[in-house]
């Protein structure tokens, strides 16, 4: 599944793009990873992360690639942010690599590592495009996982002194801060099921990493406000709905409980101070007093990142549930993700009611394994359909006047894509990895026509 023509099949027609019926202060931007992108390991002084040790052990990451070289955009980034400028990006949301500015993840910080990001933000900002800054997108100094990582309850104070030292050094020109990104992936693949850097499967460290990735959450805010008090901070949570995978009430039962790992064990806590029910048992001896007020810190805005519906199944392991593929009885994308676009309509809607925050699509995206064609391109009428589809259900979830105030697409370039290495991409714009050439895919001309028409109904 997944190659270009597929797409080219699926989706007859190219959807013009129009503009929506959105706030004029709607913001349209592009999302990236450190690791994903970034490359340059061992270089500058970078201490390693939990990934690139884990992308050493056989078997683990598809094809045995790494992030060693990733997309060179440690030495390219210039050329990055030219394409953002060409696209019409206003917003570009990254991450800081936490092992380039303290190689061992706390304590000596690593200069050369504080100043790539300085050239990365000046750059964005001489371009126009305004730097959304995430402190953590999963790539974990492995020093501090030889102490436990996100086992060990110090980690809540290891990580504000990290949000402390990174919102000295570029607090004064960026104004938006994420503490994480997609805590639920984090810990749920790295310590429940095994699927993710450090590769641990088990209940017990699961929800133990969930509640000190809770409190870091909760003190890193707490350090941020203190540190640049004209920032507006958030975190980037990941919501999807969970479907059971056949009509027997064990799987209802098992989505459920999906349901609370993924969508509700973060945001809850963070926003609501309350953690699911479901879960509370396994929790429980973890949570201290004061715990939950120190996680409930109030932020400004929620980060929603979306793709797809999940499925789940009964089953008798310890996490009560397993995952389970999309039923490949309705359209899929080129990596076999459900497209849904009602799904993510009703996402925003209900995360709004609940959580009342403004609202910011952080990722939505389309992956496929593509190639070029003879011509050179990549004709990706999958992707587009897909983002055609996707940014409607934005606008229909808008009309019912839920508060959502930017869009930011998964992702410019092709990547590192985790356990699935380089095979998937995600990119509106192709990396031929044997040269680093960017090649922009007809997606690339879609989202800017798209960004240009909305700009033009509020000119
Ligand atoms: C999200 C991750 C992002 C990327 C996309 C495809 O879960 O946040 O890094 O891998 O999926």
């Amino acid at each position: 599944m997944g190659s270009t023509e597929k797409d080219i099949e699926a989706a007859p027609g190219r959807p013009v793009p129009s503009a929506l019926a959105l706030p004029a202060s709607f913001k349209w931007g592009i999302s990236t990873a450190a690791y994903q992108i970034e490359g340059a390991a061992a270089e500058d002084g970078r201490g390693p992360s939990i990934w690139d040790l884990y992308g050493r052990q056989k078997g683990r990451i598809a094809n045995g690639d790494t992030g060693d070289v990733a997309c060179d955009h440690y030495h390219r980034y210039r050329e990055d942010v030219a394409l953002m400028r060409r696209l019409g990006a206003q917003v570009y949301r990254f991450s800081v690599a936490w092992p380039r500015v303290l190689p061992q993840g706390r304590g000596r910080t690593n200069s050369l590592g504080l100043d790539f990001y300085d050239r990365l933000i000046d750059e964005l900002l001489r371009n126009g495009i305004e730097p959304w800054l995430c402190l953590y997108h999963w790539d974990l100094p492995q020093a501090l996982d030889d102490l436990g990582g996100w086992q060990n309850r110090d980690i809540a104070l290891w990580f504000a002194d990290y949000a402390a030292l990174v919102a000295r050094r570029y607090g004064d020109r960026v104004r938006h801060f994420a503490t994480f990104n997609e805590p639920n992936v984090c810990t749920l693949f790295g310590y429940g099921m095994g699927w993710n850097a450090p590769g641990i499967a088990d209940r017990r460290s699961f929800l133990q990493a969930a509640h000190h990735v809770n409190l870091a959450h909760g003190e890193a805010v707490r350090t941020l406000r203190a540190t640049a008090p004209g920032a507006l901070l958030g975190a980037i949570y990941n919501r999807q709905k969970c479907v059971p995978v056949s009509a027997a009430p064990q799987d209802a039962v098992a989505a459920g409980i999906l349901d609370a790992c993924w969508n509700r064990l973060y945001a809850d806590p963070q926003c609501l101070a309350d953690y699911p029910p479901e879960l509370i048992d396994g929790l429980q001896e973890f949570v201290q007093a004061g715990d939950m007020a120190r996680i409930a810190q109030p932020i400004d805005w929620f980060g929603l990142n979306h793709y797809c519906p999940i499925y789940a199944r009964a089953d008798q392991n310890p996490l009560g549930f397993a995952w389970a593929d999309a039923p490949r009885d309705g359209p899929l994308t080129g990596v076999g993700w459900r497209i849904d676009p009602a799904a993510f309509r009703d996402e925003l809607i209900t995360a709004y009611r609940r959580y009342k925050l403004p609202i910011y699509v952080t990722e939505n995206g389309y992956g496929a394994n593509e190639t070029l064609d003879a011509s050179g391109g990549v004709n990706d009428v999958g992707r587009i359909s897909y983002l055609h589809a996707y940014t409607k259900a934005l606008e229909e979830a808008v009309a019912t006047g839920t508060d959502v105030q930017g869009y930011y697409l998964w992702s410019l370039l092709d990547n590192f894509e985790w356990g699935s290495g380089y095979a998937n991409r995600f990119g509106i714009v192709y990396v031929d990895y044997a040269t680093q050439r960017r090649v922009p895919k007809a997606s690339f001309e879609w989202f800017a026509e798209l960004i240009r028409a909305q700009q033009g109904r509020h000119a």
